[in-house]
């Protein structure tokens, strides 16, 4: 992909100095040189910096960024094109991670969508917005699979499931780049953070973490091995050890799998600081054995640590790196500085969109990607109910857009309550505590937590709902009216104590700019919810982890699928509240049985691709037209490695008119039933399958099939 300009890279390499090279490899920060720019220009004007990040701090998805600066990026990309030696251009990165001025749902809500269509349709509108600000290159999808909702970046990810990770994958990075890197609609795009950081222990942020081999393969790396085939120009390592072996220093990670096996030839740069950070973890001597140890695993641009550019001269000079692999990271930088057109484009072009159309989008996908969990009928409201508001988050702008919003303003977003009171035509009270009000028809709660409880360095050990929501439940069940509960949430949280409390509840997620008038637009009907929950939704916080995709054992106690002969717990139930891939919609849908077109297929006919045709008829049969998400999942019943009980190996999200019905199709092939083994190598096992089609990870009545 990339290495096709490595020809062009090598001239413009043939007459570097090794300090010009190096000065490729350093990604920096304005903000240390604001009172000393000149000597920021003078390191530009020596070739010193290959890219800057557009960012003022180390956690950019926390911390209030200074809003983009067009004149002074272009000030400083001209020193860098017109001044130095070799005028080769700078690349700028900022977190453009889900929305820039139009904010989307956060990616874990996006997930919830299971529309990766919309979801690359809405990145191709932020890669537009993006490069009006003279952003070239955004970080991100961030790609990491999660067990464990304390994590606070769980909310930045796809969820729990490698399929749907692979597909959300995919689907941001054909949206940021395009199909044509040098398009002026394409931005480079990063799949972060490489690898296995969301297995993060305890969710503890920046943890430790232990992966065997076989759960890289195929649990952890799917994603990122979709990402790649879907042409992603950059990876960004992560903080994380694996077993004791920081990724950003190690080989096996950042070269044998990422090159060896995925095939991945862009380049990789460190997350901020993950080159230095070798020495904190004490697995480098010093800032100069960081250095050395990060390029012989094969990172090539430093973020913001300033490790390569203070000691890798000194390295070459001492043979204890050798040129060529400085030349190796050099060269991968210019590919793809080369492949994005950037020395022919240096320079923002700004361009007009439309900023109505992109809140539309935003508006479609918050829609979609809201779950509805519980309804007793109580939804959808009708316009003239009497509604009675209240709760934390009715007036709440900025948790609306969620965590990781550098430059969505929400000053202009709608909060909950101005979207509900807009559209009620009956009788509308808000008490914030519930101190007031008449007793209305139904109670709205507006619930869940603040944008800054999740993120980055922003990991919970609790994922209950705070005391004070919990009395307000009880107090609105007391009033002795329906209760609607609009959870705006950025991870699952613990609701089994509070449930029971509830005629319906939606979860709303942080899902962007236009998340109060999707939450209000399905409360009163006017979009009927088909979100799915990406993520298993625990009973309680000490469930954790708890996941769909678990594997079976010698005395089968895992809850997730029905309780017994042998117990998880003997306090309670420890089946999920909701599993995995459940939603419920305004209307009804029926599956017929599943039908297969073999009961049994030969290995070889799979290997010469042959497939395996699965289909059913599902029905719409409740009142309103609708969108279902039909799952298929298989289970390998005995393999050399106890395999997953439910693998969700597709999906398909359809529309149904009330009444009508559909046969859904599906094949299984050779790529779709095996898995890898700890050498990284695929593998299908003769043997018996079961697959199951429904809407949600727990629909029984499984079709057999034997691969023989
Ligand atoms: C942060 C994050 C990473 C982000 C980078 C640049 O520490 O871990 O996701 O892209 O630094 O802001």
């Amino acid at each position: 992909m990339f290495s096709k300009y490595l020809p062009q890279a090598e001239k413009i390499m043939s007459d570097m100095t090794l300090n010009e090279k190096i000065g490729q490899l350093n990604q920096i920060t304005i903000t240390p040189y604001t009172d000393k720019m000149d000597e920021l220009r003078e390191l530009i004007k020596n070739g010193g910096v290959g890219s800057i990040i557009l960012a003022s701090s180390a956690t950019a998805g926390n911390d209030p960024q200074g809003h983009v600066n067009i004149e002074l990026y272009k000030d400083l990309q001209k020193i860098a094109v017109e001044q130095s030696r070799k005028g080769i251009p700078m690349i700028y990165g900022r977190d453009v991670i889900h929305g820039h001025r139009t904010v989307y749902p956060i990616p874990l809500a996006s997930a919830a969508s299971f529309n990766e269509r919309l979801v690359e349709k809405c990145y191709k509108n932020i890669a537009a917005e993006a490069l009006n600000d003279s952003i070239r290159w955004t970080f991100s999808p961030m790609l990491d699979l999660c067990h464990d909702p304390r994590w606070g970046r769980i909310a930045e990810g796809p969820g729990e499931d490698p399929l749907l990770g692979s597909r959300m994958a995919t689907a941001c990075v054909k949206g940021f780049q395009g199909d044509d890197l040098k398009a002026d609609t394409s931005i480079v795009a990063c799949a972060k953070h490489y690898l296995g950081y969301g297995a993060s222990e305890s969710g503890r942020d920046y943890f430790r973490t232990e992966i065997s081999d076989g759960t890289l393969y195929n649990y952890i790396i799917p994603a990122f091995r979709a990402a790649v085939d879907a042409g992603v120009a950059t990876v960004m390592s992560s903080f994380n050890d694996i077993n004791g072996t920081p990724v950003t220093g190690g080989k096996k990670y950042l070269t044998d799998i990422l090159r060896g096996k995925l095939n991945f030839d862009g380049f990789v740069v460190s997350d901020w600081g993950a080159v230095e950070q070798l020495e904190h973890a004490g697995f480098a001597e010093d800032r100069r054995d960081c250095a050395k140890k990060a390029i012989h695993a094969g990172l090539d641009l430093n973020m913001c640590d300033k490790c390569y550019i203070e000691n890798l001269g000194d390295l070459v000079k001492s043979c204890e790196v050798k040129a060529a692999e400085i030349d190796t990271a050099v060269s991968r930088i210019l590919c793809v500085k080369l492949a994005m057109g950037l020395f022919e484009n240096p320079y923002c072009k700004r361009t007009e969109y439309d900023e109505s159309a992109h809140l539309a989008d935003a508006k479609l996908l918050a829609d979609e990607s809201m779950v509805l969990l519980k309804n007793n009928g109580v939804l959808p409201l009708k316009k003239d109910t009497d509604i009675l508001l209240a709760g934390p988050f009715a007036e709440d702008r900025r948790t609306l857009l969620g965590t990781w919003t550098l430059d969505g303003d929400a000053e202009k977003t709608q909060n909950f309550k101005e979207a509900l009171s807009e559209r009620a035509n009956g009788r509308f009270e808000y008490s914030a505590a519930l101190e007031s009000g008449a007793n209305s028809d139904v109670i709205v709660l507006a619930l869940g937590e603040s944008y800054t409880k999740t993120g980055e360095n922003h990991s919970v050990s609790d994922i209950s709902l705070e005391d004070s929501q919990i009395e307000l439940i009880k107090k609105a069940r007391a009033k002795g009216r329906r209760v609607v509960g609009v959870f705006f949430c950025g991870r699952p949280l613990a609701l089994e104590n509070v449930e029971e409390y509830f005629d319906a509840i939606l979860y709303a997620w942080h899902s962007g700019s236009k998340t109060a008038a999707s939450a209000a637009d399905i409360l009163f009907g006017d979009v009927v919810p088909s979100g799915k929950t990406p993520v298993t939704f625990p009973r309680k916080p000490t469930h954790i982890p708890i996941y769909y995709n678990v594997t079976s054992s010698g005395r089968p106690c895992n809850s997730y699928y029905g309780e017994g002969p042998f117990y998880s717990y003997l306090d309670g139930d420890s089946s999920p509240l909701y599993p995995f891939g459940y939603g419920l919609s305004y209307t009804a849908f029926e599956y017929g049985k599943s039908e297969c077109d073999c009961a049994e297929i030969s290995l070889e006919e799979l290997k010469n691709g042959k497939k395996v045709q699965l289909s059913v008829t599902v029905s719409n049969v409740g009142d309103f037209d609708g969108k279902e998400t039909v799952q298929l999942y298989i289970k390998d019943v005995v393999a050399s490695v106890i395999r997953p009980l439910r693998e969700l190996k597709d999906y398909k999200k359809i529309f149904l008119k009330k009444g009508e019905s559909k046969r859904i199709d599906f094949c299984l092939g050779y790529g779709d039933l095996g898995f890898y083994g700890e050498d990284g190598e695929y593998l299908l096992e003769k043997g018996k399958f079961e697959v199951f089609i429904g809407g949600n990870c727990l629909c029984g009545d499984p079709v057999e099939l034997v691969v023989k």
